[in-house]
């Protein structure tokens, strides 16, 4: 049912399961991962998983942003943790940015400030050039739309800003710059070298039209498309610029409020790498679906709402587990490979995150979370094998319970429960954790008789 060399693998991200060692600023431990590798790694074993998707943290390699100042000893954990998991035959795939910014960059204006794209640059060819020779999966940056919309336009994330109509395009351009120029880094400086692929992950939910004839519905769906999937993945995959319809709805609403500067959506610059190219694969996060219709703005203040000009509706048959944002549609990640294969011109997919949490009381006989990982895995075969897209791989989100970002620990991703009252941290695998690693090893092995 799966390609022989699929990648079977399970993601975490620097800042979620770190922690910080004592003496520095910070004093979120979170699973401590730092210190308990090793207990990471048996948990990595005992799923049977070939791949490991993990982030760097910026901010503990280059503590002030840039590579004026390495700190060695961050170099040693993540070449540690690099050559355990070759050492054990499971392949890493690396996240250089997941939402975790250097606060010294974050005050010189952090993703608002056209700079960051050569910063990030030095960065990632710092990484290209210390790791590379064993990394051969690079994700530039975790999924821009989540820092530039929840982080800069509705405040839920870091850095918090509410800065709504302007903020969060300027991020997303500055994300989109800083990407390209670090897979143009890498396509002419590492890649004859070291012959691995690059890509940004963008995340997306499946959406379809509240009601499936509704003219209205269609033109929202295709809208809200446009504002969220489009926005990273039309300049990378299509054309090299913003979906025409995000620019002129953005542009239409500035003339309705009466706002006379340039576009809020900035545009490339022609002295500026391409962006247009920028991906030797798709990186998709799934995790929900919506219907669409159209929606409220905000009235006489310019946003994003006004400008999409759509509203999310959840259907009353979906489950929500765990997080409200969270309904559990399995055939909903199906129906967006097969649009992604239909709009990004078939591409190379990596399913590089997937998952749903639980919130208390816990259990681990997580059934209903067995079932779902079931059910998924049973989606991405019949995408593979029903709808001809070529998807490379699957990565559940997450290996551990770790820190959720707003909600904190309180909500619950893991593949293995992390018990954050023990001092050591002790990590337990639940049902979902047994039913992945069987899917695995079940599918593992055909792909062996296959050969
Ligand atoms: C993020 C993860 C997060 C997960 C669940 C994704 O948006 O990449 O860091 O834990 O969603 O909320």
């Amino acid at each position: 049912m799966f390609p022989r060399d699929f990648a079977w693998g399970a993601g975490t991200a620097a800042y979620q399961i770190e922690g910080r060692v004592f003496g520095e600023q910070n004093g979120d431990v979170a699973c401590n991962s730092y210190e308990l590798w090793e207990k990471d790694l048996e948990c990595i074993q005992q799923l049977g998983l070939t791949h490991y998707r993990l982030s760097l943290s910026w901010a503990r390699l280059l503590p002030d942003g840039t590579t004026r100042r390495v700190n060695q000893k961050g170099v040693q954990y993540y070449n540690k943790v690099i050559d355990d998991l070759l050492a054990c035959n499971v392949s890493p795939m690396v996240t250089l940015y997941h939402f975790d910014l250097p606060q010294a960059l974050q005050d010189q204006g952090g993703w608002k400030s056209p700079d960051i794209a050569t910063l990030f640059d030095s960065y990632a060819k710092f990484c290209f050039r210390t790791f590379g020779d064993r990394v051969k999966l690079w994700i530039t940056i975790n999924e821009p739309y989540v820092c530039a919309k929840l982080g800069h336009e509705d405040g839920i994330h870091a850095p918090g800003l509410k800065e709504p109509g302007i903020a969060a395009y300027l991020v997303g351009h500055n994300m989109l710059r800083a990407h390209a120029m670090a897979w143009h880094s890498y396509n002419s400086i590492y890649r004859t070298e070291q012959k691995g692929a690059v890509s940004l992950a963008i995340n997306s939910d499946w959406l379809e039209p509240l009601h499936a004839g509704c003219t209205e519905d269609i033109a929202a769906t295709y809208r809200h498309f446009a504002f969220t999937l489009g926005w990273f993945a039309w300049p990378v995959f299509v054309t090299g610029d913003y979906p025409e319809i995000m620019r002129s709805a953005i542009n239409a609403q500035s003339k309705k409020l009466g706002y006379n500067g340039s576009s809020r959506l900035p545009s490339f610059s022609k002295d500026e790498p391409s962006i247009l190219g920028t991906a030797d694969f798709f990186a998709l996060n799934y995790y929900t679906s919506r219907k669409v219709k159209p929606g409220e703005g905000c009235g006489k203040i310019l946003c994003m709402k006004s400008d999409r000009h759509t509203e999310e509706v959840l259907d009353p048959s979906w489950p929500i587990c765990g997080v409200s944002w969270l309904a559990v549609v399995p055939h909903g990640l199906r129906k967006l490979l097969k649009y992604i294969k239909d709009t990004f011109n078939h591409p190379a997919v990596y399913i590089t995150e997937n998952g749903f949490s639980q919130v208390g009381p816990l259990q681990i006989e997580d059934a209903q979370r067995s079932e779902f990982y079931k059910d998924t895995i049973l989606e991405v075969a019949k995408a593979i094998q029903e709808d001809g897209v070529n998807v490379r791989g699957y990565f559940a989100w997450s290996l551990l319970d770790n820190f959720e970002w707003a909600d904190g620990f309180s909500v619950r991703f893991g593949l293995f429960h992390v018990d954050f009252a023990d001092a050591k941290l002790s990590r337990t695998i639940y049902q979902s954790g047994r039913e992945y690693a069987k899917m695995i090893s079940k599918y593992k092995c055909g792909q062996e008789e296959k050969r």
